[in-house]
C-alpha cells in the first residue's frame, strides 16, 4: 500500500526524478519548518503548539523516541539533541521493537513518535502502546491530519511539502531541525543551557538554508565520486557521535536505492570486528565534522587507509588537516557541532542518488519498498 499523494499535481518541476528535486528542496523545507517557531531576537524557541510550562517539563524524567527507518536515525540524532542540550534521558527504539518489550513506560515519560507519513502502522501502534502505559505523547510528522497526529496529545509538524520518492531525504532533514528546536525549547524552560547558547544555536539554524543551498550549489565531486565508485557492492560509512548518526542514514540511503551493500560503523567499533572486511579498494566514507571527537576519528581514518581503503572525508570547511589522511575531501559549510548532521547528510543523498542514477536504478521507487508501510 502506498500513500496517494496527489501525484499528478506534484510535478517533478524540470527534474528527472522526484528524489533529486526534494535534495534540492531542502534550504526550503528547513527555512519553513522554523518559521514562526524562533523568537524575533534569537533569544528563544516558540511553540506556540505546545506551550508547556517549567512545571510540564519538570515532571519530565525520561523521553522515548519510537520511529522506523529514516524517521528512527532522526530519533537517534535526536537522542543526542535531547541529553545533551536539555539534559533529560532519552531511549529511542525502533517502533517494531518497541510495542514488544514491555517498555518501562509510565506518566513521567515523553514519547515522541517521529513519521514522515504519520501513517506507519508500526509507528503508530507504538504510539498507541505509550499512550496506554500513561505517557504523555508528541507527533512529530510531516501530514496534517494523519492517523499518528490525530493519535498523538500534541503534534509538532514539519513543513517539508509532499515527499513523493520512497527514500526520505527533506523530511529527515526538517525532522532534525524540529527535534533540535524541541531540544532547545526544553533547554529554555528547564535552564540548562546559558543563554547565549541558546542564541548561538538559533542563530546558526537561521543561517541553515543559506549553507543548504550553497552546498547543493557545487555537486561535481559527489557526482564523479557516485559515478567512479558505484559499481563496488560493497561500501562503509564511519563516524563518531553525531557523525555515527549521520552515518546510519547515509548508509541506509545508498542500500535503498542503489542496491549497494553498505553498513554503518561507529568509527572507534571498527576494530571489533568490521576492520576484517576493510580490504584494497573498498570505499569508506569517513565522516569528521564533530571537533571534540576530531583526533580519534583520524586514528580511525588511518586504521582503514593502512588496510588500502579509499576514504572518502566529510569535513567542515576550513579543516585543511582532513586532506592529510584521505583519498576525497567533501566540504560541508562551517557551523555548530550540533548542525553539522543536517548539512552532512546532504552530501550522502547525493552519493546515493547519483550511484543509483549511474546502475540505471528505478531511484523514486526501489524494488521492494513503499513510501508509508502501513502494514506490520
Ligand atoms: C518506509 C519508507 C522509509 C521511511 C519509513 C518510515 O520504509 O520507505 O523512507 O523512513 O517507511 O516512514 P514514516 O512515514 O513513518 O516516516
Amino acid at each position: 500500500f502506498e500513500v496517494n499523494w496527489d501525484a499528478e499535481a506534484a510535478e517533478k518541476g524540470g527534474y528527472e526524478h522526484f528524489m533529486i528535486k526534494e535534495i534540492y528542496e531542502q534550504p526550503k523545507a528547513i527555512r519553513e519548518t522554523m518559521t514562526g517557531r524562533l523568537a524575533k531576537d534569537d533569544s528563544r524557541v516558540v511553540f506556540d503548539e505546545l506551550k508547556w510550562t517549567k512545571e510540564d517539563v519538570a515532571n519530565i524524567k525520561k523521553i522515548v523516541i519510537t520511529a522506523c527507518g529514516t524517521a528512527f536515525h532522526a530519533g537517534i540524532v535526536g537522542k543526542y539533541y535531547l541529553e545533551q542540550l536539555a539534559r533529560i534521558p532519552v531511549e529511542v527504539d525502533i517502533a517494531s521493537e518497541f510495542r514488544y518489550r514491555s517498555p518501562l513506560t509510565d506518566e513521567q515519560t515523553l514519547a515522541i513518535v517521529i513519521s514522515q507519513s504519520g501513517e506507519t502502522s508500526d509507528t503508530l501502534a507504538a504510539l498507541k502502546e505509550a499512550k496506554r502505559l500513561g505517557a504523555r505523547t508528541l507527533a512529530i510528522t510531516n501530514v496534517v491530519g494523519s492517523s499518528i497526529a490525530r493519535e498523538a496529545d500534541q503534534v509538532i509538524y514539519t513543513w517539508a511539502g509532499p515527499e513523493i520518492a520512497v527514500a526520505s531525504t527533506k523530511a529527515y532533514t526538517t525532522q532534525l531541525i524540529s527535534v533540535l528546536m524541541l531540544a532547545l525549547y526544553l533547554a529554555d524552560l528547564k535552564g540548562t543551557l546559558p543563554p547565549e547558547r541558546i542564541q548561538e544555536l538559533i542563530k546558526g539554524l537561521r543561517a541553515l538554508p543559506g549553507q543548504a543551498h550553497e552546498l547543493l550549489e557545487d555537486v561535481e565531486p559527489v557526482k564523479t565520486f557516485a559515478q567512479q565508485y558505484g559499481f563496488n557492492e560493497d561500501v562503509f560509512f564511519i563516524g563518531r557521535s553525531l557523525d555515527y548518526a549521520v552515518a546510519l542514514e547515509g548508509s541506509l540511503k545508498l542500500k535503498e536505492i542503489s542496491y549497494i551493500h553498505a553498513e554503518a560503523y561507529a568509527a572507534g567499533e571498527l576494530k571489533h570486528g568490521t576492520l576484517a572486511l576493510i580490504i584494497e579498494g573498498v570505499p569508506v566514507i569517513a565522516l569528521a565534522t564533530q571537533h571534540d571527537v576530531y583526533e580519534k576519528m583520524l586514528s580511525n581514518i588511518k586504521e582503514v587507509k593502512a588496510r588500502d581503503a579509499v576514504v572518502i572525508g566529510i569535513a567542515m570547511k576550513g579543516d585543511e588537516e582532513i586532506k592529510k589522511y584521505v583519498d576525497h575531501t567533501i566540504f560541508i559549510p562551517a557551523t555548530d557541532k550540533y548542525l553539522a548532521p543536517i548539512l552532512a547528510v546532504i552530501p550522502l543523498q547525493l552519493l546515493a542518488y547519483y550511484a543509483a542514477v549511474t546502475r540505471g536504478a528505478d531511484v523514486d521507487k526501489p524494488r521492494n519498498l513503499a513510501k508509508s508501510v502501513t502494514v506490520e
